[in-house]
């Protein structure tokens, strides 16, 4: 017989400095228990990015989202207030809003065809009449906790997070100078599917820069390797390099990486990296115990058409990048599930970011477990 969650979570030590810790077991990479209580623990339970503000910004604006596996619906309402509900319809739990996004005055379930409001009143029903003891105000589109900020919309699923500004924490304070509702306007998405655990994505991220020199040629010829910074916070991590480009370094990346490089990892899924005039969020949703999908949102200070050629430039750079760091993440997961493998060391100099990952990952699943045990 295998494990126990228990078990899997127990092998990890959280009480030993990062000078001799060891990372999270690969279990918890693939193990579909610690997906589940990942999903409850970590996902319903923190605040999680739904959109982008500019999305629905004039009433009866919306767009739906998938958030830890709900189908969720955000939409600014007639009377200007933006709200978040359930995407699953009273009657039968279709999904009332079927689209990815749009305007309208009601939604209409294309199941039986009631009728709600971008405030998420049930208006009507169709054929209901004769039907005893049903309150139509009792059966609106149930809500879910939302809050902004910056372009960020937020949600909560369990309803149990702290205070949003409380949640980010230092997060705020350490972007003002980025100055982003005020500088940057949205310009471009990308998504990208990894074959690894979200996690996995997470790590990478927060290597304070180890793996650049080996597997970022191009970024590495800018990055001022010697002199970057790592700096944890209660809930998230600022990696930050001054750059740094001559001659041998890749022109495109020169042209669109000045300035310092400023890359925030919000817990546990969110991050937000910024050059001079070029800013992209990165945004990790779990699709599976190795399977998850990176959503990239790409912002820039100058959306004229003399700079779109720049634009397009600097997310070529990006997506290079994420090239490589995709067959890097793809090649770990398949490591994780050797028999060779049970976890490795931390670098002290490089991978702080890491240790703080781990070990509040660690204490919401041990917290989650502790109130809702399961074998
Ligand atoms: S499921 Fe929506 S109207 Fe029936
Ligand atoms: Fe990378």
């Amino acid at each position: 017989m295998g494990q126990s969650v228990r078990e899997i979570l127990s092998l990890y030590n959280p009480s030993t400095s990062l000078e001799r810790a060891w990372t999270i077991p690969a279990p918890w990479y693939f193990d579909e228990r610690i997906a589940a209580l990942e999903r409850d623990a970590v996902f319903a339970g923190a605040w999680q990015v739904a959109g982008r503000a500019d999305q629905v910004r004039v009433p009866g604006q919306f767009f739906t989202a998938d958030v830890a596996g709900e189908p969720l619906v955000v939409a600014r309402g007639e009377d200007g207030v933006l709200r978040a509900f359930f995407n699953v319809c009273r009657h039968h739990a279709a999904a009332v809003v079927p689209e990815a996004r749009g305007c309208a005055k009601n939604f209409r379930c294309p199941y039986h065809g009631w009728t709600y409001g971008t405030d998420g009143a049930l208006k009507g029903m169709v054929e209901f009449e004769g039907v005893r003891d049903f309150d139509r105000a009792q059966n609106g589109l149930i809500p879910v906790r939302l809050d902004v900020w910056e372009n960020f919309i937020f949600v909560n699923l369990d309803g149990r997070a702290a205070p949003l500004a409380e949640f980010l924490g230092q997060a705020a304070p350490l972007t003002a100078p980025l100055e982003l509702s005020q500088s940057l306007r949205f310009f471009d998405r990308r998504v990208y599917t990894l074959n690894c655990n979200w996690k996995v994505y997470i790590d990478n991220y927060l290597d304070g820069g180890y793996h650049v020199p080996h597997a970022h040629k191009d970024l590495s010829s800018v990055i001022d390797y010697p002199n970057y910074t790592i700096e944890n916070y209660e809930r998230c991590c600022l990696q930050s390099s001054p750059l740094a480009s001559d001659n041998s370094s890749d022109a495109a990346t020169a042209a669109t990486r000045q300035g310092r490089a400023f890359y925030l990892w919000i817990y546990p899924n969110f991050m937000i990296n910024s050059y001079a005039g070029v800013m992209d969020t990165n945004l990790v949703l779990p699709l599976g115990v190795n399977k998850c999908a990176v959503i990239f949102d790409y912002y820039f200070s100058d959306l004229s058409p003399a700079t779109e050629a720049r634009n397009r430039q600097s997310i070529a750079v990006s997506e290079k990048v994420q090239d490589e760091d995709m067959a890097i993440c793809d090649s770990v997961q398949r490591g994780l599930a050797s028999r060779a493998y049970l976890a490795g060391r931390l670098s002290v100099r490089r991978e702080a970011g890491e240790y703080l990952f781990h070990h509040l990952l660690h204490a919401d699943l041990t917290a989650a477990l502790a109130r809702s045990p399961v074998p």
